[in-house]
């Protein structure tokens, strides 16, 4: 029996349960009714992974496409991570798991995307999903990534510990609320020689947003390889001052914006005034969390924000809550620092864990302080802790001491958000 362990580069046999052979962990047990086989193979350079993703997501060449993609291009992808389970041979179902950082209670925190999973039509309902599932989660775990995120396909994911934890925000800009189109010649297509820049722009415009992406200085981060969607950057005396990614669908959207300052802002507006002219449109929606510098402005200017939740269904699941306790000390300490206590313990993710100061750390143990404790109730967990539910709700709906409550679930904005390739799946 092999393993999705770390590094695993060639195509390799997992075996009947998934198990890690050099550390005796058993990720997931086979469906006991079938002879599943789990398989490591590269979207690259065996057939049947796509194969399987069009014939269950019943569409040629989009998850296929962006299985290749990834495995092509993007510099986190974990060659480990892309499973592919038989039956006597024949190809079952298949998962692909997508390492990628985002910002989480102000720290950057390893995740995967736990998409796309795929099931033959033939053989659903009889575990291999979940067997692939629970694989993938483990191995992440084993890697040291804190969790995994999806979106869609709520009545499986939400079987596996995936909880409502990210938002979408819109601003409907008329027209009139945008400036006069002026000059927009500094506007041009994306260079290699952007990209260096573009990374730490990114990461300083979202700064307060959880759920924003840490992106690399590559090509696939930024630029959309889907039809119709278009990358663009302006430049002013030979320094990039924006960013934006668009496509014309029923109405001008701008999906991804970054700014390096105020004429940044003023550049993006003239350039959207100039999109709904030459796309006769009477209005351009805008996809940015609120503290963004565009969103801003254009609230300010009359445009409408709205919020959403996704109706739940961009989700997040904790694999290791001691190792995301850790990466997130510092709003733990913080927390702790407001309520003036030095000890405290939550019941996220089904588990009690005592956060205590020890000096200027953090130390974390599986353990119910008898003092300090916030009950957190199930399906609570992660959308608490990336801020779309907070203090509030749980004080008001379950009676949690309302000082610890605000001191330790502040509420915020976690935006749902990937980067462009992954636009090849979009419906
Ligand atoms: C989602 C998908 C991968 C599930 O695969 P599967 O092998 O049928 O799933 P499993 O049999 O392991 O189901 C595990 C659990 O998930 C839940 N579940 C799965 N499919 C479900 C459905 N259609 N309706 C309700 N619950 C469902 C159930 O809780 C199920 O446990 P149970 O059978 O004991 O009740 C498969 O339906 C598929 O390929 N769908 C199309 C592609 C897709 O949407 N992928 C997910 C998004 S990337």
């Amino acid at each position: 029996m092999r393993t999705a362990t770390r590094g695993a580069r060639r195509d390799e046999g997992l075996g009947e349960d998934s198990t890690d052979v050099t550390r005796r962990v058993v990720y997931a047990r086979a469906p006991r009714h079938l002879h599943v086989q789990l398989e490591i193979v590269s979207p690259l350079r065996d057939a049947r992974f796509g194969a399987l993703l069009d014939a269950a997501f019943q569409r040629a060449e989009r998850e296929s496409r962006l299985a290749r993609e990834l495995a092509r291009s993007y510099p986190d992808f974990d060659a480990g991570l892309s499973l592919l389970a038989t039956d006597g041979g024949e190809p079952l179902g298949c998962a692909l798991f997508v390492p990628r950082t985002i910002r989480l209670r102000g720290a950057w925190v390893r995740v995967a995307i736990a998409a796309p999973i795929g099931v033959h039509p033939m053989a659903r309902r009889r575990g291999v999903g979940r067997f692939l599932l629970q694989t993938g989660l483990g191995a992440l775990k084993d890697r040291g990534l804190r969790g995994a995120v999806v979106i869609g396909a709520s009545e499986f994911y939400g079987a596996f510990g995936f909880e409502s934890a990210f938002n979408a925000y819109v601003q409907r800009v008329p027209v009139h609320a945008l400036p006069t189109e002026g000059d927009t010649s500094s506007w041009r297509g994306l260079a290699e020689r952007d990209l260096a820049g573009l990374p730490e722009l990114h990461a300083r415009c979202l700064a307060e947003v959880d759920g924003c992406e840490r992106r690399h200085a590559a090509a696939i981060e930024w630029e959309s390889a889907a039809p119709g969607s278009y990358t663009v950057v302006a430049e002013r005396a030979g320094a990039l001052e924006a960013a934006l990614r668009f496509r014309v669908r029923a109405d001008v959207e701008l999906s991804e914006c970054v700014v390096a300052g105020p004429a940044g802002v003023d550049l993006v507006l003239r350039f959207l005034r100039r999109l709904a002219r030459e796309h006769a449109r009477g209005r351009v929606d805008t996809h940015l969390p609120p503290s963004h510098p565009v969103a801003r402005e254009l609230f300010r200017r009359g445009a409408v924000n709205e919020t959403n939740r996704l109706g739940g269904a961009a989700r997040l699941a904790v694999v290791d809550w001691p190792g995301l306790y850790t990466d997130t000390a510092e709003s733990w300490l913080a927390a702790l620092e407001r309520s003036r206590v030095d000890a405290v313990s939550l019941g996220l993710g089904g588990v009690d864990h005592e956060l205590a100061r020890e000096g200027t750390r953090l130390r974390v143990a599986a353990r119910r302080n008898a003092r300090s404790h916030l009950a957190v109730p199930p399906g609570w967990s992660a959308g608490l802790v990336t801020g779309q539910l907070d203090h509030a709700d749980l004080a008001f709906a379950h009676g949690a001491d309302a000082g610890l409550a605000r001191a330790f679930f502040p509420g915020g904005t976690p935006q749902w958000s990937y980067a462009p390739v992954f636009e090849i799946a979009d419906e």
